[in-house]
């Protein structure tokens, strides 16, 4: 359950905001998130006592982007094992709670393999539970490692790529610090460019329908002091035309064996675009987000969700929390604005996929794959692997 005396304001800070954190207090541990769905009007903190909490927290996109769902993951499975609930019937869960960010179900695959192989070793279940604690813990310090070698992997192709800086980046859905234990995929390569003064403007697509780039995108952004813009998805095409986007990076959710990308709906008509103008087109991911058991696009699980998410769009409440009619929120009290007719039937994919012969690079914590191709998609695996 969800602690609501718990559900505090966090004080405004400096941009790394923790956007998920584990805590012990006297009534027990418990996994603490960054409720994105109040951003960004408030911060607050949601406070998970249990999986079914957590699930819940993960289906409605208080926490969510795919390297924190499997940080989410993992210590999801800790909590569960640490105040004596179904370790088996927890990872089940936790792992199916979304279909297509394959970093949940590394997370919680992780953490559980942890537990189990301590009870094989004969530890109890206090132990057990230390152990499937300790690989969350580890999962989320490479997560901030991995962070940071693929801001500059991703910087020092920028450079390659545009040899006359100043950088005008696309960016699409929100790949920053609160995906992350660190400063995140595609985000933190804007960041890095912009610390070394080579940013000129973040494009940041709306990400309709729930706004996860107007909302925690641009939020992010403000918060480092970036150069930033906010469009409606459909406004990329003039973009584009008037020769204002000089790369596109955008994160993912899934990487196929075959190169394929499944990342939030929009990616692929950027692809597209991006093609036809000539532009580098880039995805920043870490290893965790590439499944080599999964063939190719067709066969990655695209999420389809609730229609009402298309057909009314969120109102804020006087405190900033948007409303759950428009599916952004289950805790809060905001309200939802029809926008099409009374039963209205939509379309909502949560994700697409974009073919490797569109993507020009994917960008790793183990270096910089160009051009995609599954071969070197997999030598890349276990290039890492083996670090
Ligand atoms: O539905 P969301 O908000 O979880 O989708 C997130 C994205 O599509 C991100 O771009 C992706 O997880 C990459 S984040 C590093």
């Amino acid at each position: 359950m969800v602690d609501q005396d718990a559900v505090r304001p966090v004080a405004a800070g400096p941009p790394a905001v923790p956007s998920l954190r584990w805590d012990e207090p006297p009534e027990g541990p418990v996994l603490v998130l960054l409720d994105q769905t109040r951003l960004p009007g408030e911060e607050v903190e949601l406070v998970c006592t249990d999986v079914p909490a957590l699930v819940q927290a993960i289906r409605t996109l208080a926490v969510r982007g795919a390297p924190l769902l499997g940080i989410a993951g993992a210590y999801g499975l800790a909590l569960a094992a640490a105040r004596g609930f179904d370790v088996e019937e927890a990872a089940e869960l936790l792992a199916h709670a979304r279909p297509t960010a394959v970093n949940l179900g590394y997370g919680v695959r992780r953490a559980a393999d942890g537990y189990r192989r301590a009870l094989e070793e004969g530890k109890g279940r206090d132990a057990a539970a230390a152990v499937a604690l300790a690989e969350a813990r580890a999962l989320h310090r490479e997560d901030i490692e991995a962070s940071a070698r693929m801001a500059e992997h991703g910087l020092a192709l920028l450079g390659g790529l545009l040899p006359g800086g100043g950088y005008r980046i696309l960016t699409h859905c929100n790949t920053g610090a609160l995906v992350s234990g660190g400063e995140g995929t595609a985000f933190a390569v804007a960041r890095a460019a912009h610390r070394v003064g080579e940013l000129r403007r973040l494009w940041v697509d709306e990400t309709r329908p729930l706004l996860q780039g107007a909302r925690l995108t641009a939020y992010e952004a403000a918060r480092c002091g970036m150069a930033y813009t906010v469009l409606a998805d459909s406004a990329a095409g003039s973009l584009f035309a008037a020769g204002e986007v000089d790369a596109v990076l955008i994160g993912a959710d899934r990487i196929a064996a075959d190169g394929s990308v499944a990342n939030k709906v929009g990616s692929y008509p950027l692809a597209v675009l991006a093609r036809h103008h000539g532009v580098p087109f880039v995805v920043v991911a870490p290893t965790t987000t590439v499944d080599l058991e999964t063939a190719d696009g067709a066969s990655i699980e695209v999420e389809q969700r609730a229609g009402s998410e298309v057909t009314e769009f969120p109102v804020p409440d006087g405190t900033g929390v948007m409303g759950a009619g428009g599916g952004i929120s289950a805790t809060s009290a905001g309200s939802a604005v029809p926008v099409a007719p009374a039963g209205a039937q939509a379309y909502n994919p949560a994700f697409d996929v974009t073919p490797p012969d569109l993507v020009s690079a994917i960008v790793t914590e183990a270096g910089v794959l160009s051009p995609v191709t599954g071969a070197g998609l997999a030598e890349l695996c276990a290039r890492s692997r083996q670090v």
